[in-house]
């Protein structure tokens, strides 16, 4: 499973794992959108970050027993439960890492996430730097990706299992 800071290429890597492991995937933000039929901004406009949280937490919950590749969000390890979760769903829990340049890169023309949008550049650096030690503790694996290809990133992910 993926884990990591929004753009870190949690999306794009778990569609390409699944595409060459031909195993299903599952990207926990759009098992939301497909739960609750609403875009995750939507959500947190309507109902709030708390909301969303555990809508989060639920999803995962059902989600983790599930075989395949999943991509979780950005704020998933975040909650003690959920790294609990993760932590002991026995799958390999790995961690996109890019710097703080090539992520506001990346989420730069991006406004599908709510966070993203409504934080400074220096905002969002600092809430990338205070989760890392989240993701950290779950990760089993951690993968630099600024300079490498998504398929360079999959390559080491593959040569890791
Ligand atoms: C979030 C990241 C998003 C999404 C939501 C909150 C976060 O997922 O779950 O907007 O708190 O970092 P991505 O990491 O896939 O963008």
């Amino acid at each position: 499973m993926l884990i990591g800071f929004m753009g870190s290429g949690k999306t794009t890597i778990s569609q390409l794992l699944g595409k060459i492991l031909a195993k299903p995937v599952v990207d926990l933000d759009q098992a939301i959108v497909k739960q609750t039929g609403s875009e995750i901004t939507k959500i947190f406009n309507r109902h709030g970050e708390q909301y969303f949280r555990q809508l989060e937490h639920d999803s995962l919950k059902r989600i983790i027993t599930e075989s395949g590749i999943l991509a979780t969000g950005g704020g998933t390890p975040l909650r003690a439960d959920n790294a609990e979760i993760l932590e002991t769903s026995g799958a390999k829990v790995i961690l996109l890492e890019a710097s703080g340049e090539t992520i506001l890169e990346r989420l730069k023309t991006d406004c599908s996430r709510p966070l993203a949008k409504q934080m400074a550049k220096q905002q969002l650096l600092a809430l990338k730097q205070a989760r890392q030690s989240h993701y950290q503790q779950c990760a089993d694996l951690t993968i630099q990706t600024d300079k490498l290809t998504p398929k360079e990133v999959v390559a080491k992910i593959l040569a890791s299992l």
